[in-house]
């Protein structure tokens, strides 16, 4: 086991367990993306006041030439305003182990690491870590989420989420024998992946809770089979002694954010798949991905051989993690599958759009310092209703299509309130490459060195990327990145528009004659983060207080026309927990940031689910107390057995990451 950093903050405001566990390190690594160095200014960047554009001249065309027309919302004020009414929260100090929500709220645990799913499910014992108990239980570290109501009365529910990594100096007791060392790494595989758990309540507006022993339930481990899809399935690239055809790969892990589609499937991004893998660092795509031939933080290369790809039998097995998986949920039996047409990265996640005509396109973030924003748009056409061939046609609907990769231009303002155009590059072309001197199966599985060939912008790590599915509008959360502009790296530019970035910003996207498919677009910057009224901030033109916000990273709109933002990392000049935000959009609100809620200490807030209409909130929350040992626990979540006080028959005196509704009293 390779010793844990110190524990405390690293650059990004996120503890040090995090960034080993969740990324490896990446921050204190170099970033693999050097195509882009030495520093460069990749977009036309102009410092301009606003006074300057208002006073005409070539950057007032530039900014009347943007359909982005604030002025013209005003009457969707009204609409912005609603949703659910709430009493904004202060943020709350980092020491607190709490979730805090507003007043006339209260928060209840839907479900929690180690609870049974299915009717022979053990009892949660974290003293006695089984993989057999684990893979009949709810995973770890849940991260993407959703609540797909499944009956007209909103009575019954499916609650789809992924267990993104896992931490076992807090799990599990240290082990004490080799025995005991290999079952805690089986278990580590099972607490991996995915969960799909029946949701029941009596009527609306009510706590749901979840259904042991539900037709449904199921869980993706580190272990279950994926079946490989699109052009790259079967390539050379993709084989290993284990799978010699390259069609079948074992497991998921490091899933971050996703999205739901319109047919009814989630996708999943396999985000730091390199972190569980000792690799050749001579083979190809090794550098690029951040792969090294150190010992894996997991440990995982000790039980399956698959995972020490430095043998020649497994050469290729990183080659298999990287992808966009697609779940079925109404199907405990289907096979889920691995989409090589959407590219291999650190993908964050992907979210679909399908226009009128029924083109279906998926916008997608690479989180890696200087790392880039994708969209996939579809071959075939979206095929509306619940026939059982029209869900056979939707579920390839991302089996086949043209991959792009984004570049932006643009003016920078003094005030943040940047500006610009944006092109999406072909990475794929009718199904062929569209990059010189790559083969089609090179761009779907190195697309990052693809993507570099083509000269793509450059970005300060795209976390989730959604469209809002009222406006069409793509916003794209760039989480941050403390190299931007440092020496040797890219310069700032008008998109990525801050020296050392360590708050993140929001870049909102308008396509091109507002179709999806389109090949130009327009853009400006939504949010620019940070304490409130910290030079370089900007909130959506709102010149009012706001709530301080760092690190924004999964987002969800509600029904009024709101983002909702959670966040991973607070700015360190505060030291508060990570929480939930609001912002309205529209009208002239737009920019007006409240806070809701925040997760206890060392949490991450993630997968934000609005049911406004229904008065609920839900949040996935990961990591708490994440900086404990076995021994000494720094969180109590969710269960709060107090410290001291005398455990009852089954109490676990530690953190358990689990999926949280909020609800009025
Ligand atoms: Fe798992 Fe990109 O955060
Ligand atoms: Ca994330
Ligand atoms: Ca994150």
């Amino acid at each position: 086991m390779r010793n844990l950093p110190m524990f405390g903050l690293t650059h990004g405001n996120r503890s040090a367990v995090t960034c080993d566990l969740k990324c490896d390190n990446a921050c204190s690594r170099p970033a693999p993306n050097t195509s882009c160095e030495p520093t460069f200014q990749s977009v036309a960047s102009a410092a301009l006041s606003r006074r300057a554009l208002l006073a005409g001249g070539g950057a007032l065309a530039a900014a009347a030439a943007m359909p982005i027309v604030h002025a013209q919302e005003a009457e969707a004020s009204s609409r912005a305003a609603g949703g659910l009414k709430f009493t904004p929260i202060a943020s709350v100090d980092s020491t607190k182990d709490a979730f805090t929500v507003p007043k006339g709220f209260r928060w209840d645990p839907i479900i929690r690491w180690g609870d049974p799913l299915f009717k022979n499910s053990p009892a949660f014992d974290p003293t006695k870590p089984s993989a057999k108990a684990q893979a009949l239980q709810f995973g770890y570290n849940n991260d993407y989420l959703d609540i797909i109501e499944t009956n007209r009365g909103g009575t019954e529910a499916l609650l789809v989420c992924n267990h993104e990594y896992t931490n076992r100096a807090i799990m599990f007791p240290p082990a004490t024998t080799a025995d005991e060392e290999a079952e805690v790494l089986r278990t580590l595989k099972a607490a991996h992946g995915f969960a799909v758990v029946e949701l029941e309540r009596r009527r609306r507006g009510e706590k749901w809770s979840y259904v042991r022993g539900g037709y449904h339930n199921r869980r993706i481990t580190a272990d279950t089979p994926f079946a490989f899809d699109g052009p790259a399935a079967g390539s050379d690239l993709l084989k290993t002694k284990a799978d010699p055809e390259g069609r079948v790969a074992l497991g998921t892990f490091g899933n971050c954010s996703g999205g739901t589609t319109p047919w009814g499937t989630v996708l999943s991004g396999e985000e730091n798949f390199n972190g569980y893998f000792v690799a050749d660092p001579a083979a190809r795509g090794s550098k690029r991905y951040g792969l090294t031939n150190a010992a894996s933080s997991y440990g995982w290369e000790k039980i399956d051989p698959r995972f020490d790809a430095t043998q020649a039998d497994y050469a290729h097995e990183p080659n298999r993690f990287g992808y966009i998986v697609e779940i079925d949920p109404t199907d405990p039996k289907s096979t889920p599958v691995k989409h090589t047409a959407m590219g291999r990265m650190k993908h964050e996640g992907a979210n679909v759009r399908v226009d009128d005509d029924g083109t279906v396109v998926a916008y997608m973030g690479d989180d890696e310092k200087f790392d880039y924003l994708y969209k996939f748009v579809a071959k075939n056409k979206y095929r509306k209703g619940d026939s059982r061939a029209a869900r056979k046609h939707n579920l390839k609907l991302l089996s086949e299509g043209d991959l792009y990769v984004a570049k932006f231009s643009g003016v920078q303002r003094e005030d943040n309130a940047n500006l610009g155009t944006g092109e999406w590059i072909p990475l794929t072309k009718n199904g062929k490459s569209a990059v010189a001197g790559f083969t089609l199966e090179e761009v779907l599985i190195f697309t990052r060195e693809a993507a570099d060939a083509v000269k793509a912008t450059p970005m300060d790590r795209c976390e989730d990327v959604q469209p809002d599915l009222k406006t069409g509008r793509v916003y794209v959360v760039c989480t941050n990145n403390d190299a931007r502009g440092t020496a040797g790296k890219p310069a700032t530019d008008a998109p990525n528009p801050r020296t050392a970035n360590k708050n993140g910003h929001i870049i909102e996207i308008t396509e091109r004659r507002g179709r999806a498919d389109a090949t130009k677009f327009e853009w400006d910057l939504f949010l620019v983060c940070g304490d409130n009224g910290q030079a370089g901030t900007y909130f959506g033109g709102w010149e009012g207080p706001v709530a301080p916000i760092s690190c924004p990273d999964n987002i969800a709109f509600d029904s009024a026309g709101n983002l909702w933002i959670s966040t991973d990392g607070q700015p360190s000049s505060i030291k508060k927990n990570d929480g939930l935000f609001k912002v309205p959009l529209h009208g002239r609100e737009r920019g007006h940031l409240v806070q809701f809620l925040a997760v206890p200490v060392q949490a991450e807030t993630c997968g934000p689910v609005i049911h406004d209409q229904d008065g609920s909130v839900f949040v996935a929350v990961q990591h708490p107390g994440e900086e404990g040992t076995w021994a000494a626990q720094n969180s109590y979540f969710p269960d709060y057995v107090a410290a001291g006080a005398k455990p009852g028959k089954g109490d676990w005196r530690g953190p358990r990451p689990a999926v949280v509704q909020v609800t009025r009293r």
